[in-house]
This record gives structure tokens, C-alpha cells and sequence, in this order.
């Protein structure tokens, strides 16, 4: 039997960022995972150049039940603590839009200044290990693996959510809080692209291909302006990714199409400059050609010359413009989910120091625990800050 101080399971994101902290302060720390590799989300991340964080950083870009929770760590361990590891790594970074950074070369680079980071607080780090049971003992906890049995005073549970399954995602962080009576609470894909209901998709799956601005509206009323893309499945994009958080089965969502104009305005000036000109090819100009034929072919959008349009009708254009409206058939599930919503509830467990209060020793961070991010770096700055309020105290 091997005894450490802190056991983390789970070398993801926050695993890691645990994992280095609690080393640094001296703990004998052990980092296991399944896998043959760690840190494999953060590779794929960000199309393999990982939207490490994002420059705003908000309580308010978190899903929890408990709104107030993510406050605390998002505090003492911020995006600019991150930026500032990230810089004394050399590693190069950009701003691509709306805050999020990403590394200039790869994704590599993080996987590597976190190991390189647990290396230097002399963290031992172990893949290829399968968990097979977990004990609570007098003082801290007993594990038995394929590899044998280890003891601990701490142990972490970093395993992630149920998001992208093909990446060795597994359920094992909710049974281990199931099997020591806390409570996890329903889980769900979050930033996911919808599937259509089959009517729709027959009318929208030729336009795969095409992206425009839209502000994407749920039924809670949460916005969200940025490109939503036409799949042959259904809807993606960010502005879908992120509403798609927000959504719930059975409602709809609705979509300005023109987020930027108002369509009355625009069609009064144009009608005024060019009368005999197609409603269509007018429309083309602020959308795209494709997507206006389709509209005209089904009959949503009329016919007609400008000058034919009355004032009943451009109005109606207008309403259907600006709250395009679609009720999603679901949406594509943990396959191709950014994050998992929902997991462990909060409630069971300290906003300071991640620890769950009806067990002491036992910690979860990161995405097992019912906190997600909007889209755009805020979910690796969970696992970054979470990590560490747990590394600081384990
Ligand atoms: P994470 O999933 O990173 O790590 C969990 C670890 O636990 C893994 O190493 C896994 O092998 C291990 N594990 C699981 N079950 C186990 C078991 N039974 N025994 C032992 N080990 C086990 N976020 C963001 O902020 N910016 C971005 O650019 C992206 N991009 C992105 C792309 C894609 C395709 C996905 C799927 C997700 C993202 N995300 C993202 C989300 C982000 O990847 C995610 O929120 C974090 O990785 C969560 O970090 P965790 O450490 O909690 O889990």
C-alpha cells in the first residue's frame, strides 16, 4: 500500500492545475487517470489551439443552480492568474473575439506547461489506471486499482463530465459522490448544435454550409449575438452552442436575423432608391443569397417587386425577420457536447475550497460538479480556479 497526502483522480484540466498547486506547498501528491494520455480535452480545445480563458471572466457566465457559488474561486484564482502562468511559459496568445484567448501555435503548449508545472512540485503522475474501488477509512481514504492499493488524506475527484464519450469521458465522478450520499443533480449536454424536427430539416438541410449573425433568444429570455451555422443535421455555431445551454426540450428559440438593422428602415429606404428591384435580390444584400431563395421558395418571404410590398406586409417581414423562430427536435447529445450540465450539486459542497461538507478529505472540481461555462474559454477557467481553491487546502 502506498501512501500520499492528496490522491487526485482525473488528470484533465483541473486535475492538473490541483495537482501543481498542492505540490508547490509540499503535499505528496499522486495524479491518476485512465487514460493513456492526459489532458486530452485541452488538445482537441479550441480546434487544437485551446481557448485557455477568456478577458471576461464573470460569475454571470456560469450555469449553477446556486448563482453565487463559482464567485469565490473565480476571485482568488482569476483569468489574469492564468495569463500570468501562461506568459512566464513563453507560450504566445491571442485575442479572437469577445474576449477569449487562444494559444498562437497549439494547444500543446498548455498540456505542457502544466505538466512541466507539476514536475517542478514534484507531483507523480500515473495513467493507465483503472479505479476499482474507493473506501473511506479512520484518516482519509483507501483506493484499490488494477495497479494496486494506494491511501490518502485527500482525495480529488477531477474525472469531468459525460461530454464527448469517444475521449474516455465517464459517469465515475457522479457514482463516487453517489456512494458517499451527495447529491448529483441531473445531467444534460450543454453548448450542443440542435437536430431539427423532420419537417424542418427537409426545409433548412440544403443550406448546410451557410453562417450568419443572429442574436439567438431562449424562452428564459437569454441572448446571445454571435454566427449560427446550417448543418445537415440541424443548427450550430456559437450564437447555438451557447442558447442551446439555456434551452429546455419542448420550447423554442428565436432568431434575429438582423441583428444589426431594422428591416422596416432598410426596406423603406431601398423601396424609395430602387422600386422595380426584387424583394429577393434586395434581401440578398443583407443575407445570404441561398438562404433568401429558400425562404422565397417556401413561401415564408414573398415574390415580389419592392414596390409591390404594402405597409401591412413589410411589417409582417419584419416580425418574421427579426424572431425567426424554431423549435429544435433535441440536440445532438454528449457526442459532440462542448460541456456536460448539471453533476455534483453545490450545495453539497464548499464554494471555498471545493471540499464536499458531509464528507471531510473528499474534494470535486472542475466540470463533475453542476457549474458550466458560456462558451468562449469560461469553462477551462472553471477547471483553472477550481483546481486551485481545492490545491490550496488539500
Ligand atoms: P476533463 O474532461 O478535462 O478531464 C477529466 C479527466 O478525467 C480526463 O483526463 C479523463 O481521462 C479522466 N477520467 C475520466 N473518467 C475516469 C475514470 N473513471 N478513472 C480515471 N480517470 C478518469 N473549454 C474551454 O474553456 N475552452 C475551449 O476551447 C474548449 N473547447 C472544447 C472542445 C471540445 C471538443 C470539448 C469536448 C470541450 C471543450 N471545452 C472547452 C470544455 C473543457 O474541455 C472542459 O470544460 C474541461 O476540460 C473540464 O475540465 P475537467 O478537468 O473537469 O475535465
Amino acid at each position: 500500500m502506498q501512501k500520499f497526502d492528496v490522491i487526485i483522480i482525473g488528470a484533465g484540466a483541473a486535475g492538473l492545475m490541483c495537482a501543481l498547486t498542492a505540490g508547490y506547498r509540499g503535499r505528496n501528491v499522486l495524479l491518476l487517470d485512465n487514460a493513456k494520455q492526459l489532458g486530452r480535452k485541452i488538445l482537441i480545445s479550441g480546434g487544437g489551439r485551446c481557448n485557455f480563458t477568456n478577458q471576461n471572466i464573470e460569475p454571470a457566465a456560469y450555469l449553477c443552480r446556486n448563482t453565487h457559488f463559482v464567485k469565490s474561486a473565480l476571485a482568488r484564482y482569476s483569468q489574469w492568474d492564468f495569463i500570468g502562468m501562461v506568459e512566464r511559459h513563453g507560450i504566445e496568445y491571442h485575442e479572437k473575439t469577445l474576449g477569449q484567448l487562444f494559444c498562437n501555435e497549439s494547444a500543446k503548449d498548455i498540456v505542457t506547461m502544466l505538466t512541466t508545472e507539476c514536475e517542478w512540485a514534484g507531483v507523480k503522475i500515473q495513467l493507465r489506471t483503472e479505479i476499482l474501488q474507493i473506501s473511506k477509512q479512520q484518516q482519509g481514504f483507501g483506493l484499490s486499482t488494477a495497479e494496486g492499493t494506494y491511501q490518502c488524506d485527500s482525495l480529488v475527484i477531477a474525472t469531468g463530465g459525460l461530454s464527448m464519450p469517444k475521449l474516455g469521458a465517464t459517469p465515475f465522478g457522479y457514482k463516487v459522490a453517489e456512494q458517499f450520499g451527495l447529491q448529483v443533480l441531473p445531467t444534460t449536454a450543454g453548448l450542443v448544435p440542435f437536430t431539427l424536427q423532420p419537417e424542418d430539416k427537409e426545409r433548412y438541410e440544403q443550406l448546410s454550409g451557410i453562417a450568419l449573425p443572429v442574436i439567438a433568444t431562449a424562452e428564459c429570455g437569454k441572448q446571445f449575438k454571435e454566427a449560427m451555422l446550417f448543418t445537415h443535421r440541424g443548427l450550430s455555431g456559437p450564437a447555438v452552442l451557447q442558447i442551446s445551454s439555456y434551452w429546455k426540450p419542448g420550447e423554442k428559440v428565436g432568431f434575429n436575423l438582423l441583428p444589426e438593422t431594422s428591416f422596416v428602415d432598410w426596406c423603406n429606404t431601398v423601396t424609395q432608391e430602387s422600386p422595380k428591384l426584387s424583394f429577393k435580390n434586395a434581401l440578398s444584400r443583407l443575407l445570404p443569397k441561398r438562404f433568401v431563395e429558400r425562404l422565397v421558395e417556401l413561401g415564408d418571404l414573398p415574390e415580389k417587386n419592392l414596390n409591390q410590398l404594402g405597409k401591412g406586409e413589410i411589417q409582417q417581414i419584419a416580425d418574421y425577420l427579426h424572431n425567426w423562430q424554431i423549435a429544435p427536435n433535441g440536440t445532438e447529445g454528449y457526442r459532440t457536447a462542448e460541456v456536460t450540465l448539471g453533476g455534483v450539486d453545490t450545495d453539497e459542497l464548499s464554494s471555498k475550497t471545493m471540499e464536499a461538507k458531509k464528507v471531510p478529505g473528499l474534494y470535486f472540481i472542475g466540470e463533475v460538479m453542476d457549474v458550466s461555462g458560456w462558451l468562449g474559454g469560461y469553462n477551462f477557467q472553471w477547471a483553472w480556479s477550481s483546481g486551485y481553491a481545492a490545491g490550496e487546502v488539500v
